[in-house]
């Protein structure tokens, strides 16, 4: 057919997305699509595609509403898979200036909707920055950009498909610039060559192409000229994602409704507060949080754990946090702990307290369903109050995780989440961790589905599945067609870790009055509400280190700015040089842990050679210093949505070349780490965006026109570099975050060519819940300009008056000045060569407005 033909490869959207399907001619022409076999060499370029006269739906009717617009949309003829629904309704709110939301439900009966919160509006937006154009035969949304045109969204580029349970939606995308899209392992930057992600939650160690532990439905585009948008499809279903060169994506779900939200920007980082501001900003965690963290599966006991962190104490290696993983527990299950070879838990958790470090232990969803009547309170009581997820015939659903058979929790339902809270508190009484660490929340099963199977029908085996690994909803998790309170395990599946995240973090919340510490594996959009992430099990290899960059910046993206990957590697064996690069790119994670698998050699920093030791004290120092800045980040997170670990290309924008990179990162706007990722080097390659760049160590300074360029990198060392224009609060740092914390800071300041510079600082007292929310903090703003640096504390707080401003350093000072004054007043100073001028022994309150001045 010449219809067929004329369609360009790039557009051709796939009929036939059954996975392993050879499709014939026949197969293609019963679904009425085109069929164009290509060569065998298959390059993604599917056969059977869909004729530009497909039948979709219409638009039929239309009327104004307070908010926008709503109408009704049918369709005439059937799709080839079974329940379209004909009426559709439509609506269209425009929230605000730069936020649309449209809604696409069945006209005449409710279906399942994500159950997580979103803003409602009461009032519609004054002054858009999108202009929507509803095209009506076939149905279309499109929104272009009001001030450029850029078309952001336009849904008729394909059919509309809405049947129960295959829901698909296409449109064209504003370049290949894509990011999102989470959980994936993949570079930041998405490949749109025929890249068919899916989205189920799953536990299975990180491989490309294949469904991982978490579901983020969100994606950040590009358009001309470094703007950006993003489009969030709140759906929970199993999907595919499918990215094509044209370029368009494709939404593939298998349930829900078609419930969307496109966020004008127009920069990168706006996209993201606006996504955010939909589903939830990041909680501000805990101080201790952001300290360094140990771990390990295959400590033997409570002495051998307790051993290391004594061997950290005595080499001075900064450590904040000592963990375990269901080693302590007798037979693996949840809140006991074996009383032989963890006897002495109680008291290292003692010990570790008076050390002012912190203790965090696992707890793993499955809920052992074998123990003798009345000897485990868990599953005793918790069946008693029917808390466990039931299968289709409403028994409890038996699954297979660590302790052998387990029921699964249904933190879907409130009365779960108090007797999970009981749980948590019992076990407190005998062991006071700080923190808790929740794994398998996939949910992750031995088994596929349950012990009994799972029964055989449409919702276990629907008309499309998604390309899940394994082939099947129910792979290595429990049946779909398990109940929950809220509804079945096929639609809210993929919420369990945010379900399981929001339980357990408000249990903290409750037992200890102060900000939870909680790191989930599995995460939905909000979960930064609620926990942090770690990426799950790794290797300990190059590659694996690599990838954990665009795994970090992923999650910046998606609201879960605590994240990091398992330092040094969680399976196979490391070695000395890749666990040295890996502590010192781990000491730039955002949550910086190093855990190990079973059976590995120990891999902590005491385990090593001294001059190995050396250079990963050295990196954790670092990170510690840096504690004050980072802190503020974090802040900035949950205050307004910001990234913490950033990618380059959200300070850039404007700067092509930064759109790939993927092996540099920043910390917030000016600080830039590159990181080796090879064994065996002592040089690196790093992108310097244009400007002047300043080595953070030495203050020498190159200007980039925008640039490649090589840096020395001896094993001991991890370039960074400062950014011109930015102040860096950093701090004398020690081996805890509590101490460290205390210690007087000092002010980096990196001038620009005009010679200003800016930057700030947030400060609380750490822990204290909602210190934001209720005014209990302080707030200072740095500011150089014609060579005077003043403070501005724009909110002042007593918090703040317990540190002083110790000393101060300018890079980039051109000459040398004659005199330096603090507060009116002449001060001793030094000037260097390379332009760096320091001030020591301020001791300036941070609480009060100062200055610092040169001429
Ligand atoms: C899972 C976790 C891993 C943990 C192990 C044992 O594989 O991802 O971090 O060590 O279970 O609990």
């Amino acid at each position: 057919r010449e219809a067929c033909t004329v369609i360009p490869e790039a557009w051709r959207f796939d009929c036939y997305p059954e996975r392993g399907a050879i499709v014939t001619q026949d197969m293609c022409e019963a679904r009425n699509c085109c069929f164009v076999p290509g060569h065998s060499g298959q390059n993604g370029v599917p056969w059977c595609f869909y004729p530009p006269d497909f039948p979709s739906y219409s638009l039929v009717s239309q009327q104004p509403t307070p908010l926008g617009q709503k109408g009704i949309l049918k369709r005439q003829q059937k799709t080839y898979y079974p329940d379209d629904i004909m009426t559709l309704q439509l609506e269209v709110f425009e929230e605000t200036n730069t936020r649309l939301h449209v809604k696409i439900t069945d006209a005449s009966s409710p279906r399942y909707e994500v159950p997580i919160e979103v803003p409602t509006v009461t009032e519609r937006a004054q002054t858009p920055e999108y202009v929507l154009q509803l095209s009506k035969d076939p149905f279309g949304v499109i929104v272009s950009r009001r001030s450029t045109g850029a078309v952001l969204l336009n849904t008729s580029v394909a059919p509309l498909f809405y049947a129960d349970q295959f829901l698909q939606m296409s449109s064209s995308l504003t370049s290949q610039y894509i990011y999102g899209l989470g959980e994936h392992r993949s570079s930041f930057q998405h490949d749109v060559q025929w890249n068919t992600l899916t989205m189920w939650a799953r536990d299975v160690p990180p491989t490309e192409k294949t469904n991982l532990y978490g579901v983020h439905p969100f994606y950040l585009g590009l358009e001309e000229g470094g703007l950006a948008h993003g489009f969030f499809l709140l759906n929970s279903n199993a999907m595919d994602v499918v990215l094509q060169p044209a370029p368009a994506l494709t939404w593939r779900t298998i349930g829900g409704v078609l419930d969307f939200y496109l966020f004008l920007g127009p920069e990168p980082a706006s996209v993201v507060q606006q996504y955010l501001e939909v589903v939830g900003r990041p909680a501000m965690p805990i101080y201790w949080a952001l300290g360094y963290h140990l771990c390990r599966w295959g400590y033997k006991t409570s002495n051998t754990t307790w051993e290391v962190v004594k061997n950290m104490r005595n080499y001075g290696i900064p450590q904040d946090v000592q963990w375990n993983d269901i080693d302590y527990m007798e037979s693996f299950l949840d809140f006991t702990y074996d009383s032989v070879n963890f006897d002495t838990l109680p008291d290292m958790v003692k010990d570790l307290h008076a050390h002012d470090q912190r203790y965090v232990l696992i707890l793993d969803p499955g809920i052992s369903s074998t123990q003798p009547p009345g000897e485990y309170w868990p599953y005793d009581e918790g069946l008693k109050r029917g808390v466990f997820i039931r299968d289709a015939d409403g028994k409890t659903l038996i699954g297979k995780v660590w302790p052998g058979l387990t029921a699964y929790p249904d933190f879907s339902d409130e009365a779960t989440n108090e007797w999970w809270f009981e749980n948590i508190q019992r076990f407190y009484r005998r062991v006071p961790f700080d923190g808790l660490w929740i794994d398998m929340n996939e949910p992750s099963n031995f088994l596929d589905g349950s012990t009994n199977g799972c029964p055989n029908n449409n919702i276990e085996n629907p008309p499309y599945t998604p390309g899940i690994l394994g082939g099947l909803l129910r792979s290595k998790t429990v049946c779909a067609s398990a109940q929950q309170k809220l509804s079945s395990h096929y639609n809210l599946h993929s919420l369990y870790g945010l379900h399981e995240a929001r339980a357990t973090s408000s249990a903290l919340t409750r037992l200890l009055g102060k900000r939870p510490f909680v790191i989930s594996r599995s995460s939905f959009p909000g979960q930064g509400q609620y926990s942090g992430h770690w990426l799950g099990d790794n290797r300990s290899n190059w590659k694996d280190m690599t990838a954990s960059i665009a795994g970090i910046l992923n999650f910046n993206l998606l609201g879960v700015p605590l994240v990091g990957a398992d330092v040094c590697g969680f399976s196979e064996q490391t070695d000395e040089e890749l666990c040295v690069r890996w502590t010192q790119l781990g000491a730039f994670y955002p949550f910086s842990r190093n855990h190990n698998a079973l059976d590995s050699a120990a891999q902590d920093p005491s385990a090593f050679s001294p001059s190995a030791r050396a250079a990963m004290t050295s990196a954790l120092l670092l990170r510690y210093s840096l504690f004050p800045l980072l802190y503020t980040l974090f802040h900035q997170a949950h205050a307004y949505g910001d990234t913490v670990a950033r990618p380059l290309l959200f300070e850039f924008s404007h700067d092509p070349r930064t759109y790939g990179i993927d092996l540099q990162f920043l910390w917030g706007r000016g600080l830039l780490v590159t990181p080796v990722l090879l064994p065996g080097v002592d040089s690196v390659q790093g992108y310097f965006p244009a400007g002047r760049w300043y080595d953070y160590y030495t203050g020498d300074s190159f200007l980039s026109a925008g640039e490649d360029m090589s840096l020395s990198a001896p094993l001991d060392k991890i370039n960074l570099h400062l950014r011109e224009g930015t102040i860096t609060p950093t701090q004398r740092p020690n081996v805890t975050l509590w101490v460290s914390s205390g210690q007087p800071l000092h002010l980096l300041c990196a001038l620009s060519e005009d010679g200003d510079a800016s930057g700030e600082l947030f400060w609380d007292d750490g822990e204290s819940l909602d210190t934001y929310e209720n005014q209990l903090y302080a707030y200072v703003l740095f500011n150089v300009n014609k060579n005077v640096l003043r403070s501005a504390v724009v909110h002042a707080h007593v918090e703040a008056s317990y540190i002083t401003v110790e000393s101060s350093s300018f890079y980039g000072v051109q000459s040398r000045p004659e005199q330096v004054l603090v507060n009116g007043l002449e001060a001793a100073f030094s000037y260097k060569d390379n332009k760096v001028l320091t001030v020591v022994d301020l001791g300036l309150n941070l609480n009060q407005n100062f200055t610092i001045s040169w001429s």
